[in-house]
């Protein structure tokens, strides 16, 4: 799979919340081949500060070579991108990592919880060229408060794939979390789940697919030095016993393959 480090020109700064951006770059030829599920490298600072890389799923790419991240300022790294300006450049570095094995005979079922609802658009548009896993399907994202979600919704809208919404301060849709929408609905019959989150969030997810027999993949977070398989930074239990690297055979798994702590 093609790998490539671009010098990426910023197209547009979103600021969505306090502590919510998006942003597109200039990048085509990680937008020319990138997956769903797929993730990049990005240099955040000038020189050695701070002096790794930082993973960022790949949000949406489009045909005229752009790609986006959606991200939260939690530290050193994303509060430089915090700060960054329109013409400026990053140094990225992907597409990286297994992406999403999207099941062309099964309806999907997408949940994408805080941070983990950053892939979800892109899958989501994947799914939906297949129109008859799109129609019915459904998307459920979840997160703090309104301001985190409320600036995607036109995006997924657009799609047509059905929405629901959850809020931990119940300032959108369901008060509560992504957990408790995917236990309220009819899932549909033989469908895929597909996931992005919070640890406990997926758990409980993998939980629901495993009592309802549906085949369910979980896009999981680990701390990152390398994104390539060189550090052993970022390795996750299985549950046969043996140790896969988030970076190189993920971040997207079969929910099955991985132990869960619950
Ligand atoms: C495959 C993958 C995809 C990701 N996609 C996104 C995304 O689309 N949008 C987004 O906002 N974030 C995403 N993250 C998390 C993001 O990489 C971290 O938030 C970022 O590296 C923090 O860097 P920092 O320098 O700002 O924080 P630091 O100053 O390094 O740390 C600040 C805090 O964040 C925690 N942290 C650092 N790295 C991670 C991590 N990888 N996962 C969880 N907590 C972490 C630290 O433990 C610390 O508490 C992803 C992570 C992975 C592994
Ligand atoms: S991040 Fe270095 S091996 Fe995965």
């Amino acid at each position: 799979m093609p790998q490539y480090q671009e010098k990426a020109i910023i197209t547009r700064v979103e600021q969505f919340s306090v502590k919510n951006f998006r942003l597109t770059l200039d990048s085509p030829e990680i937008a020319s081949c990138a997956k769903p599920g797929q993730f990049v490298m990005i240099r955040t600072g000038v020189g050695n500060d701070p002096l790794l890389r930082r993973p960022f799923s790949i949000h949406q790419t489009s045909s005229n070579g752009a790609i986006q991240i959606y991200f939260k300022a939690v530290g050193r790294g994303t509060d430089i991108l915090a700060h960054v300006k329109k013409g400026e450049a990053l140094s990225v570095f992907g597409p990286l990592g297994q992406g999403f094995k999207v099941r062309e005979d099964s309806p999907a079922v997408l949940v994408g919880g805080g941070l983990g609802i950053a892939p979800m658009l892109f899958l989501a548009k994947a799914i939906c060229r297949l129109k008859n896993v799109c129609s019915k399907g459904l998307v459920i994202l979840g997160g703090r408060e309104k301001n985190e979600l409320a600036p995607l919704l036109d995006d997924f809208h657009e799609i047509g794939i059905t929405l629901y919404t959850a809020t931990d301060d119940g300032s959108l849709g369901h008060h509560g979390n992504v957990v408790d929408v995917l236990h309220s609905i009819d899932l549909p019959a033989n469908c895929t789940i597909y996931s992005c989150g919070p640890e406990p969030m997926l758990a409980g997810i993998a939980d629901l697919a495993r009592q309802n027999g549906v085949v369910c993949q979980v896009s999981v977070e680990s701390v990152m030095a390398c994104g390539m398989g060189a550090c052993l930074g970022c390795s996750k239990p299985r549950k046969d016993g043996s140790y896969a690297h988030v970076c190189l055979n993920g971040p997207v798994f079969n929910a099955e393959e991985l132990k869960w702590n619950t």
